[in-house]
């Protein structure tokens, strides 16, 4: 059993048990006030017009490249150093991932990049906010407004962030965020999508909604056809009661940060570079491990102690699936594949004994 795990909830039981009851006792588990309200207080805290509450972000950047009408055949440009599900979804709907090269340093698509893979089958492009981190992405969305081109940005991991004060949520055409336990904001699993256009959201009002043309069960019509990707009451109570202290979150999380990096950053660690003019919310604490040092044997040594990491994340094109049918592996993204480590990053986290760790475990290679 690992002690020290790399996020822990923000929420605890004692913090929804009333209206857990309310909802018990009333029955309505679903499209009740709760999705209403945290969907409100959702667009208030991002700055977006329209919130969507979703069974997750995979289902929410589904939607997004349903709404654009993304094909067979088409192209969506992806950050390659991201989770399956950023390209996955692009897959299942026929069209091709095409992987943009990020950057070493803030590990986010790089504009030189893009530039080069826009063709005349860009459909749209998905700028992934690395582990959190938004740094470039008003760089990105220029280069998508020039050639037209609409800008997905897959925030699942970043609410609260912000690039030149503006929250993730409202920068790019459509974002998505994921409220999975591995994030700061935890549902059990669940997701949302933010949007200001007009048009787009009346298509998610009715396309999430079994394409019926209400919301709280007063549906007269199906004028459409439609899914159902939505979040139940209990899962928005769950919402609700974290998104008040979200920023307390951010700001402990960032001095938890400054700790490590004090700490760690003379042993060689090199921490992901966040844009000066930029928030973050250090939903993945990641570093770039020192050249002499074998990443996945210090992972190893850090489980025998108790202590859980994991890699930053994954490089797209260098996944099974996606090495075998598109062959195009992004050099940059394929070296934090292998050199970067996520580190425990939360309120309880002691983190002396794991930087003690990674000290011996140093020592003992150098022996
Ligand atoms: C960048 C990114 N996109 C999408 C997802 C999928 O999120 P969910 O589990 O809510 O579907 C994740 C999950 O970790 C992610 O990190």
């Amino acid at each position: 059993m690992l002690e020290t795990r790399l996020i822990k909830p923000y929420i605890t039981f004692d913090d929804v048990e009333e209206d857990f009851k309310d909802i018990f006792a009333s029955g309505i588990f679903t499209k009740g006030k709760n999705v209403q309200e945290f969907q409100s207080e959702l667009s208030a805290y991002t700055g977006a017009k329209y919130s969507f509450l979703t069974t997750s972000a995979t289902t929410a950047l589904w939607a997004c490249l349903k709404l654009l009408g993304i094909k067979a055949g088409d192209e969506v440009i992806v950050s390659d150093f991201s989770f399956p599900a950023s390209s996955n979804v692009i897959e299942d709907l026929g069209a091709i991932p095409v992987f943009a090269d990020v950057s070493l340093e803030t590990y986010n698509m790089l504009p030189s990049d893009l530039e080069k893979k826009i063709t005349p089958r860009t459909k749209a492009v998905m700028f992934v906010d690395a582990l959190g981190n938004p740094t470039g992405i008003s760089a990105i969305k220029e280069i998508c407004a020039h050639h037209n081109i609409p800008l997905i940005e897959d925030a699942a991991c970043a609410i609260g962030s912000s690039e030149n004060g503006i929250r993730c949520g409202s920068i790019a055409d459509l974002s998505c965020f994921s409220f999975h336990p591995r994030k700061l904001l935890c549902t059990g699993e669940g997701g949302a999508i933010t949007t200001n256009s007009d048009e787009w959201a009346k298509w998610l009002q009715v396309k999430l909604n079994h394409g019926a043309d209400g919301m709280l069960g007063k549906a007269l019509d199906f004028p459409e056809y439609g899914y159902n990707f939505r979040m139940s009451e209990l899962q928005a109570v769950m919402g609700r009661k974290q998104i008040i202290t979200l920023d307390k979150i951010i700001a402990d999380r960032n001095r938890i940060k400054q700790d490590y990096v004090k700490n760690l950053a003379p042993l060689g660690f090199e921490i992901q570079k966040i844009g000066d003019n930029v928030k973050h919310n250090v939903q993945s604490l990641v570093f770039t491990v020192p050249a002499n040092i074998a990443r996945d044997s210090l992972m190893e040594f850090l489980k025998e102690n108790g202590i859980e990491s994991s890699i930053g994340t994954y490089a797209l094109s260098s996944t099974g699936y996606n090495k075998n049918k598109y062959n195009c592996i992004q050099p940059n993204s394929r070296i934090l594949f292998e050199r970067t480590i996520t580190l425990p990053c939360y309120h309880e986290v002691d983190v002396s004994y794991v930087v003690k760790n990674i000290i011996e475990f140093m020592s003992n290679q150098n022996k």
